[in-house]
């Protein structure tokens, strides 16, 4: 749905952007909600639409990236070098997020889904170090 393919990551934010205001009916200027430091709002805007479909249940990761307790578990039960607090950039979650190598890189390039900007990634770098509100 609909029926000439998904909607694109525009489309949807859009989408989300309209149903954060209350889904008003008539004409609505929607401004695309700006992501905050904080995992709901992140989730909202940058997760739901680049990353959620692979790291949900169901999905090829055990990473889940819809569940803030299912991340901190992972984080520190699988992989303590996931988020650096002192030194985000060294994450190896923002790490994913800048890498050219074609198997590293989030999202990866096979999905089709466009990379994170530059804004998106500074914003999830100030949720790392703020430590992960
Ligand atoms: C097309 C599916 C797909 C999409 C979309 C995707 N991922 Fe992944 N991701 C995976 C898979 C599969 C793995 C596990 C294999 C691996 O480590 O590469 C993974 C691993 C990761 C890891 C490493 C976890 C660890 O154990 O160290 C991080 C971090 C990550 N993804 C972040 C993201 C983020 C953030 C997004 C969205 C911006 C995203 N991914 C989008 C499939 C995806």
């Amino acid at each position: 749905m609909p029926k000439d393919g998904p909607l694109n990551n525009e489309l949807k934010q859009k989408l989300f952007s309209w149903i954060a205001i209350g889904a008003p009916r008539g004409d609505v200027v929607i401004e695309p909600i700006k992501p905050e430091p904080t995992f709901n709002s992140l989730e909202k805007t940058i997760f739901a639409t680049k990353c959620i479909r692979c790291h949900s249940e169901g999905g090829p990761s055990p990473f889940y990236l819809n569940d803030r307790q299912n991340l901190m578990v992972y984080a520190s039960v699988f992989n303590p070098f996931l988020f650096d607090f002192e030194f985000p950039e060294e994450s190896d979650f923002v790490k994913r997020l800048v890498s050219d190598d074609p198997i590293e890189q989030m999202p990866p390039e096979r999905s089709g889904i466009s990379p994170l900007t530059k804004e998106e990634r500074e914003i999830i770098i100030e949720w790392i170090s703020k430590g992960l509100p």
